[in-house]
C-alpha cells in the first residue's frame, strides 16, 4: 500500500526517544520529511546520527513544549507542513505537571499548529493518548484524566476544523522502549514488570515501532476517511466495549 506521505513532512513533539522516536523514523522511512523536538541536545543529536539515510530528511531543534511563547515562535519559523504529532506528556503523577503539559502545554501546541496545517491539502493532527484515559488508575489519576481530557478535547478539534483537517488520537498501551518508563520498571522491580506483562493477552508489551505504525498510517493520506477517531493500539490488554 502506497501511504502517499512521499514528500510530505510531519511535526513530532518529543521525537528524542521512545513512542516519539519510532513515529519520527517510521515517517521518514515513508519518505515523509520530519521535524522533531526534544530538550537534551545530546539525546537530540544521537537520534537524528540514527535516522541518516532514510529517505525523509530529519531535523530536529531543542525546544520545551511547556515554554509556550518559544515554542510557537518555534512552529512558524519552520518550512510549512502538512502533519502534527503532539507526543510529549510529562509522564507524571503529579497535578500540576499533568495539567501543566498533558493539557495546556499540549493544547497551545496544537492550536498554534491549526493556522500552518490549514494550508495543507493532506493536513493531519494525530495525538498521542494513552489506555489510561479510560481506565481508572489509582495510582496515577492525573495522567489518566490528562489523557482523558486531551481525547475529548481532540474530538472537539476535529468536529471543528473537518474538511480542512483530520484529528485523530492513537491510544497506546503499554509500551516497552529501551530506557523509558517501563524499561526502569523492568530493571527496578522486576515483580512490578511482571504484573503489567500479566496484564497484557500478547504476553508482551508493545514495541514503540508497532504504535509508531499505526500512527504514520493514520496521519497519511491513505487513512483519507478516518477523523475524530480514538484508536487503542493496546494488545487486547482493555476488556470493556468502546462504543
Ligand atoms: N510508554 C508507554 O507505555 C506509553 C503508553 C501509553 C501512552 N504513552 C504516551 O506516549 C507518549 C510518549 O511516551 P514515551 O513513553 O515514548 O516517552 P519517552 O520515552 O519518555 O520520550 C519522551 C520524549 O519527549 C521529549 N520530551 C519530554 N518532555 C518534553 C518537553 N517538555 N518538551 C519537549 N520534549 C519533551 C523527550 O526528550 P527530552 O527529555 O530530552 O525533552 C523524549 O524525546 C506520551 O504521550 C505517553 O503518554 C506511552
Amino acid at each position: 500500500m502506497n501511504l502517499g506521505l512521499t514528500g510530505l513532512t510531519a511535526v513530532v513533539t518529543g521525537g528524542s526517544s521512545g513512542i516519539g522516536a519510532a513515529i519520527t523514523k517510521a515517517f521518514a522511512a515513508e519518505g515523509c520529511h520530519v521535524v522533531f523536538c526534544a530538550r537534551d541536545q545530546s539525546r537530540i543529536d544521537a537520534m537524528l546520527e540514527s535516522t541518516q539515510g532514510l529517505p525523509g530528511r530529519v531535523s530536529a531543534d531543542a525546544v520545551d513544549v511547556n515554554d509556550h511563547d518559544a515554542f510557537a515562535a518555534w512552529l512558524h519559523q519552520l518550512p510549512p507542513f502538512d502533519i502534527f504529532i503532539p507526543n510529549v506528556s510529562a509522564l507524571s503523577v503529579d497535578w500540576r505537571k499533568a495539567m501543566e503539559t498533558d493539557v495546556q502545554a499540549t493544547v497551545n501546541a496544537t492550536e498554534a499548529a491549526v493556522p500552518i496545517l490549514m494550508k495543507s491539502k493532506q493536513a493531519a493532527i494525530t495525538y498521542i493518548g494513552s489506555k489510561a484515559g479510560s481506565l481508572a488508575a489509582p495510582g496515577s489519576p492525573a495522567y489518566g484524566a490528562a489523557k482523558a481530557a486531551m481525547a475529548h478535547y481532540m474530538k472537539s478539534l476535529s468536529a471543528r476544523l473537518l474538511p480542512a483537517v483530520r484529528v485523530n488520537t492513537v491510544s497506546p498501551g503499554d509500551t516497552l522502549a529501551e530506557n523509558g518508563l517501563w524499561d526502569k520498571v523492568r530493571i527496578n522491580d522486576p515483580d512490578a514488570y511482571a504484573k503489567v506483562v500479566a496484564r497484557n493477552p500478547l504476553g508482551r508489551l508493545a514495541t514503540p515501532e508497532e504504535i509508531a505504525r499505526v500512527v504514520v498510517f493514520l496521519s497519511s493520506p491513505a487513512a483519507s476517511f478516518v477523523a475524530g477517531a480514538n484508536w487503542y493500539v493496546d494488545g487486547g490488554s482493555i476488556n470493556h466495549v468502546q462504543v
